[in-house]
């Protein structure tokens, strides 16, 4: 899929945010382990949610999702351990059921998730929490295997707090015997939000700062949850507000998870009103001001975030420093802004910005789903019309992403990739 994008007058209206990716992947298998069924509300309806509903499909779970985004799910049939390796290559998140299934049939075999484009994201800190509740783990080919008739509770220090493997352990801990202490385990909203989920179904998790205790108890009940709003969508609208200098309103959000956001587009200038659902934000000032970004895990700034950040100081006054800590291979928007006109020099882990006045449309390629939203970003400001194939990626994160974006005044088309194109393989996230 091409997008064709003209610019934009500043962008100008309100939009309401969808459920979390992020959030609905985890729940979704954590899903698995309830008894009888589920229903889960605020799905979005993104192509990764639909690969992770055929695969729990594939695993003998019935799902149904609804136009309005909910997700009726139901596992008295789950009998089936093998986890298909074409579903399961389309997305990372395809990983997080091995936590569920080790649970619920004492045994899996998952396939190693695909290669990826932002870093080599591997998968060393989940196995390790397996292991240390008793499961036997071994790799055959492109394959996990993993067997425990019965999970125990245990102590698991994880060196990085990994997002997807404290979701894994958690996931795993619920049904575990006895008592699972996860120590700097991660913080995300999206972690509390599977909390949320999982101990409304019945089981006993506590968060303490970065420790995530489960006592582990027989069985989880039928439940009915609202996944929470997507921060990442809603940060993406709030820096194509910046970027275009104009005056957007995010609806549906929890303001607080947005601060690392919001922090630093007031930082950089922009006026930001927080109300209890909504953050506005407007440009009094035209010129916005530089800034430097660290990315961290949360309440840090989101990784998820820097690309869409790059576009907007790309066009803002001075120099700025970015810095990516989370994942080791992700500026590959780098390459696409220059061919913008932007000015940046990456060494290693640190892109340094030179803010110009505006940036030029270009035939540029998405490289992976957020890069693939900067460039939307970029092109909004940019003078001339930018060309962005691969565009699906972006569609994996951001539903009615066009349709959003043109309701608050962007000009976009819609066209398909032409065949001379190379793109880029399936396999982020
Ligand atoms: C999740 O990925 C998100 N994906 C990512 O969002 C997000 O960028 C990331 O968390 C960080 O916030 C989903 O939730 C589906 P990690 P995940 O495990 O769980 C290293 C998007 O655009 N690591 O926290 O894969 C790893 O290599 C996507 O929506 C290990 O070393 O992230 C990385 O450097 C992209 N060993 C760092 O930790 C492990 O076993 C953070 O990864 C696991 C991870």
């Amino acid at each position: 899929m091409t997008y064709y994008i003209d610019p934009a007058e500043s962008l100008k209206g309100s939009v309401s945010i969808s459920g979390a990716k992020n959030a609905a992947l985890p729940i979704i298998a954590a899903s698995l382990l309830c008894d009888g069924g589920t229903t889960l509300e605020n799905i979005p309806k993104l192509s990764d949610v639909r690969n992770m509903i055929s695969l729990i499909r594939a695993l003998g779970a019935e799902a149904e999702l609804g136009d309005a985004g909910e997700l009726s799910i139901n596992t008295e049939n789950i009998r089936e351990s093998t986890v298909p390796y074409e579903t399961a290559g389309l997305f990372r998140g395809s990983f997080l059921v091995m936590g569920s299934l080790l649970a619920k049939l004492g045994k899996v075999k998952i396939p190693l998730p695909g290669g990826c484009r932002i870093g080599a994201r591997p998968i060393d800190l989940h196995l390790k929490g397996f292991a240390a509740m008793g499961a036997k783990i071994k790799q055959n080919g492109e394959y996990i295997e993993a067997k425990c008739p019965a999970l125990t509770g245990a102590k698991i220090y994880l060196d990085f707090p990994s997002v997807g493997a404290t979701e894994n352990i958690i996931i795993a801990g619920c049904l575990a015997e006895g008592t699972t202490i996860i120590e700097n385990a991660a913080t995300e909203p999206e972690i509390t939000d599977l909390i949320g989920f999982l101990n409304a179904a019945g089981a006993k998790i506590t968060q303490d700062n970065r420790a995530v205790t489960i006592k582990g108890v027989k069985s989880l009940k039928r439940v009915s949850y609202g996944i929470i709003p997507d921060r990442i969508e809603a940060g993406t609208y709030l820096t194509a507000a910046a970027l275009t200098r104009g005056e957007v309103t995010v609806k549906n959000v929890i303001p607080d998870h947005l601060k690392p956001v919001t922090a630093k587009l007031s930082d950089i200038g922009v006026d930001v009103a927080v109300k209890r659902t909504t953050v506005s934000v407007k440009c009094a000032e035209k010129k916005l001001c530089r800034t430097d970004i660290k990315t961290l895990p949360f309440p840090g700034f989101p990784t998820d975030m820097q690309a869409l950040f790059a576009s907007l100081l790309s066009v803002t006054d001075g120099t700025s420093i970015i810095t990516e800590t989370i994942f080791e291979n992700r500026f590959l928007h780098v390459p696409q802004l220059v061919r913008m006109g932007a000015k940046i020099k990456t060494d290693g882990r640190t892109a340094v910005i030179e803010g110009t006045k505006y940036l030029k449309g270009a035939r540029v390629n998405a490289p992976d789903l957020r890069a693939g939203a900067a460039l939307v970003v970029a092109a909004l400001g940019a003078k001339g019309t930018t060309e962005i194939t691969n565009a699906n990626l972006i569609e994996r994160g951001y539903e009615n992403f066009v349709a959003k974006l043109t309701a608050l005044g962007a000009k976009i088309e819609v066209g398909e990739d032409s065949s001379a194109i190379e793109t880029a393989p399936e396999i982020e996230k």
